[in-house]
Protein backbone atom coordinates (compact mmCIF):
# COMPACT_ATOMS: atom_id res chain seq x y z
CA UNK A 1 0.00 0.00 0.00
CA UNK A 2 1.54 3.32 -0.72
CA UNK A 3 1.70 6.09 1.62
CA UNK A 4 -0.70 8.18 2.78
CA UNK A 5 -0.73 12.01 3.72
CA UNK A 6 -1.47 12.99 7.05
CA UNK A 7 -1.92 16.43 8.31
CA UNK A 8 -2.24 17.50 12.36
CA UNK A 9 -1.30 19.14 15.28
CA UNK A 10 1.67 17.53 17.31
CA UNK A 11 2.92 19.38 20.13
CA UNK A 12 1.02 23.12 19.09
CA UNK A 13 3.00 23.06 15.55
CA UNK A 14 0.90 22.10 12.82
CA UNK A 15 3.40 18.98 10.90
CA UNK A 16 2.08 18.02 6.95
CA UNK A 17 3.71 14.00 6.61
CA UNK A 18 3.45 11.24 3.75
CA UNK A 19 3.72 8.30 5.86
CA UNK A 20 2.81 4.49 5.36
CA UNK A 21 -0.58 4.12 7.24
CA UNK A 22 0.66 0.64 8.62
CA UNK A 23 2.77 3.08 10.88
CA UNK A 24 1.63 3.65 14.50
CA UNK A 25 1.23 6.87 16.23
CA UNK A 26 3.87 5.64 18.52
CA UNK A 27 6.44 4.18 15.86
CA UNK A 28 5.49 7.84 14.05
CA UNK A 29 6.35 9.84 16.98
CA UNK A 30 9.65 7.85 17.71
CA UNK A 31 11.15 6.64 14.51
CA UNK A 32 9.49 9.26 12.09
CA UNK A 33 9.84 12.53 14.57
CA UNK A 34 12.82 11.61 17.17
CA UNK A 35 10.17 12.25 19.95
CA UNK A 36 11.06 9.48 22.25
CA UNK A 37 9.31 10.38 25.68
CA UNK A 38 6.29 7.71 24.31
CA UNK A 39 7.73 4.18 25.47
CA UNK A 40 7.17 0.88 24.28
CA UNK A 41 6.71 -1.36 27.54
CA UNK A 42 4.37 -4.00 26.55
CA UNK A 43 5.41 -4.99 22.45
CA UNK A 44 2.15 -2.07 21.44
CA UNK A 45 -0.37 -4.88 23.28
CA UNK A 46 -2.26 -1.68 25.07
CA UNK A 47 -1.48 -2.74 28.38
CA UNK A 48 1.50 -0.61 30.10
CA UNK A 49 0.21 3.07 29.12
CA UNK A 50 4.23 4.18 29.02
CA UNK A 51 3.00 5.08 25.04
CA UNK A 52 0.30 7.60 26.52
CA UNK A 53 -0.07 10.65 23.97
CA UNK A 54 -2.89 13.36 24.41
CA UNK A 55 -5.14 12.99 21.55
CA UNK A 56 -7.85 16.28 21.53
CA UNK A 57 -7.25 16.28 25.38
CA UNK A 58 -7.98 12.25 26.19
CA UNK A 59 -4.92 9.72 27.16
CA UNK A 60 -4.71 7.18 24.95
CA UNK A 61 -2.26 4.50 24.23
CA UNK A 62 -0.22 5.52 20.88
CA UNK A 63 0.73 2.16 20.25
CA UNK A 64 -3.17 1.27 19.42
CA UNK A 65 -3.48 4.11 17.13
CA UNK A 66 -2.84 3.91 13.88
CA UNK A 67 -0.98 7.84 12.27
CA UNK A 68 -4.12 8.07 9.58
CA UNK A 69 -6.40 8.37 12.28
CA UNK A 70 -4.69 11.43 13.78
CA UNK A 71 -5.55 12.99 10.66
CA UNK A 72 -7.48 16.68 11.52
CA UNK A 73 -6.18 15.72 15.22
CA UNK A 74 -3.99 17.56 17.76
CA UNK A 75 -1.33 15.66 19.99
CA UNK A 76 0.45 16.23 22.93
CA UNK A 77 3.51 14.43 23.45
CA UNK A 78 5.86 14.82 26.89
CA UNK A 79 8.10 16.86 24.82
CA UNK A 80 5.33 19.38 24.18
CA UNK A 81 4.19 19.63 27.81
CA UNK A 82 6.48 22.71 29.02
CA UNK A 83 6.07 26.04 27.64
CA UNK A 84 9.06 28.49 26.88
CA UNK A 85 11.41 25.66 28.86
CA UNK A 86 9.30 25.64 31.93
CA UNK A 87 8.42 22.43 32.95
CA UNK A 88 4.07 21.56 33.56
CA UNK A 89 2.68 21.62 37.12
CA UNK A 90 2.40 17.88 36.96
CA UNK A 91 6.20 17.49 36.23
CA UNK A 92 7.45 19.77 38.85
CA UNK A 93 5.41 18.10 41.21
CA UNK A 94 6.45 14.55 40.18
CA UNK A 95 9.88 15.66 40.75
CA UNK A 96 9.08 17.52 43.62
CA UNK A 97 7.36 14.48 45.86
CA UNK A 98 9.88 11.45 44.23
CA UNK A 99 6.90 10.02 42.11
CA UNK A 100 9.86 9.32 39.65
CA UNK A 101 12.17 6.23 39.92
CA UNK A 102 13.26 4.51 36.82
CA UNK A 103 11.44 6.63 34.77
CA UNK A 104 10.10 4.17 31.97
CA UNK A 105 6.34 5.02 33.20
CA UNK A 106 6.94 8.69 34.11
CA UNK A 107 5.76 10.36 30.41
CA UNK A 108 2.61 8.50 29.79
CA UNK A 109 1.58 8.67 33.75
CA UNK A 110 2.15 12.57 33.61
CA UNK A 111 0.37 12.78 30.79
CA UNK A 112 -2.31 11.12 31.69
CA UNK A 113 -2.62 13.14 34.81
CA UNK A 114 -2.36 15.92 32.89
CA UNK A 115 -5.81 14.98 30.67
CA UNK A 116 -7.07 14.53 34.39
CA UNK A 117 -6.76 17.45 35.42
CA UNK A 118 -7.58 19.32 32.25
CA UNK A 119 -11.11 17.57 32.72
CA UNK A 120 -11.37 17.44 36.65
CA UNK A 121 -9.60 20.30 38.17
CA UNK A 122 -10.32 19.14 41.49
CA UNK A 123 -9.92 15.44 41.74
CA UNK A 124 -9.80 12.83 44.54
CA UNK A 125 -7.57 9.77 45.34
CA UNK A 126 -9.65 7.04 43.74
CA UNK A 127 -10.02 9.98 40.29
CA UNK A 128 -6.52 9.60 40.24
CA UNK A 129 -6.49 6.05 40.68
CA UNK A 130 -8.69 5.39 38.44
CA UNK A 131 -7.12 7.93 35.65
CA UNK A 132 -3.12 6.24 36.06
CA UNK A 133 -5.06 3.15 36.16
CA UNK A 134 -3.78 2.19 32.58
CA UNK A 135 -0.17 3.53 33.42
CA UNK A 136 1.58 0.31 34.45
CA UNK A 137 4.53 1.52 37.43
CA UNK A 138 6.51 -1.27 39.06
CA UNK A 139 8.00 1.02 40.71
CA UNK A 140 6.62 3.43 42.93
CA UNK A 141 3.55 2.18 44.19
CA UNK A 142 1.15 4.99 42.70
CA UNK A 143 1.14 6.45 46.17
CA UNK A 144 3.50 9.49 45.42
CA UNK A 145 1.93 10.07 42.24
CA UNK A 146 -1.57 10.52 43.69
CA UNK A 147 0.44 13.25 46.18
CA UNK A 148 2.13 14.84 43.24
CA UNK A 149 -1.50 15.09 41.34
CA UNK A 150 -3.04 16.48 44.24
CA UNK A 151 0.02 19.05 44.51
CA UNK A 152 -0.75 20.00 40.97
CA UNK A 153 -3.61 20.83 41.11
CA UNK A 154 -3.48 23.07 44.12
CA UNK A 155 -1.01 25.04 41.53
CA UNK A 156 -2.97 25.07 38.71
CA UNK A 157 -6.27 26.12 41.03
CA UNK A 158 -4.21 28.87 42.27
CA UNK A 159 -3.14 30.17 39.24
CA UNK A 160 -6.87 30.76 38.14
FE1 LIG B 1 2.16 -0.62 26.07
FE2 LIG B 1 1.22 1.03 24.26
S1 LIG B 1 3.19 0.18 24.36
S2 LIG B 1 0.19 0.28 25.99
FE1 LIG C 1 9.65 2.77 37.25
FE2 LIG C 1 7.18 3.71 37.17
S1 LIG C 1 8.94 4.68 38.00
S2 LIG C 1 7.94 1.94 36.21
Amino acid sequence: MGNIQVQFILNNEKISVKVSPGLTLLEFLRTEMGLTGAKDSCGGEGECGACTVILNGEAVNSCLVLIGQVDGHSVTTIEGLSVRGELHPVQKAFIEVGAIQCGFCTPGAVLASKALLDHVPDPDDDDIREALSGNMCRCTGYTKMVEAVHIAARELNNGK
